[in-house]
């Protein structure tokens, strides 16, 4: 595996502005020599909920923040339904810190286990400087980063506590929009389940 920021042992960052620096200046990382950027976080560092995505895509590869494409604005309308600021209550990172190039026609594909399993570190590093009550995994790729646990169409919806947090897995937006019926028990539907259930946590813990 390529070296790491993590290779020494119990390496911590004193805060999200140093270990952001440091990211950026990755270049031994697994997607380094893709030549696609960076891409770390949006929202609020001070925030009680935190979510985690996949990987950048190509407008986020762009913008340089993640979730600013198509299933970035879902996933901010999901959480504007349940009356979330999305500046101001929300944090927003993922699992895999560039865009995997693409394969296949496709400009960018799915992280390989061996980039989850890198960036991972520095993902839980953002967690701890960030310290979220409540985490949100999208869809397979934050499950397995974080629980390492995949089926999102099982673990949906459960709760998992780790390290004093609430992390509850739920549908990553990009599978909502290529499944658009509302019917009950559709994929939009028990989204819509799980977001008022994390509401009601919400309430209850941070209010
Ligand atoms: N999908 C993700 O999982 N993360 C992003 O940042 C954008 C799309």
């Amino acid at each position: 595996m390529q070296k790491s920021l993590f290779d020494e042992p119990d390496k911590q960052f004193r805060s999200l502005d140093e270990l952001m620096a440091a990211m950026m200046q990755m270049n031994d990382d697994p997607l380094a020599d893709a030549g696609t950027n960076v891409v770390i976080c949006r929202g609020n560092p001070q925030a009680k909920l935190m979510i985690v995505g996949e990987a950048p895509g190509p407008q986020e590869n762009i913008q340089g923040k993640p979730f600013v494409g198509k299933s970035g604005q879902l996933l901010d309308q999901i959480l504007q339904a349940v009356k979330f600021d999305t500046e101001k209550d929300v944090f927003i990172s993922n699992s895999v810190f560039r865009m995997p190039p693409g394969d296949g026609g496709k400009n960018f594909r799915k992280p390989t286990n061996e980039e989850i399993d890198y960036y991972r570190p520095y993902l839980l590093e953002i967690i701890r400087l960030v310290d979220p009550k409540i985490m949100l995994l999208t869809g397979n790729v934050a499950t397995q980063s974080l629980l390492g646990l995949t089926g999102i169409t099982r673990l949906r919806g459960q709760w998992h506590e780790l390290n004093g947090r609430k992390i509850m897995p739920i549908f990553h937006p990009s599978y909502l929009l290529r499944n658009q019926s509302r019917q009950p028990g559709s994929p939009k539907s028990l989204m819509w389940q799980d977001i008022q259930e994390v509401r009601r946590v919400y309430d209850l813990l941070v209010g």
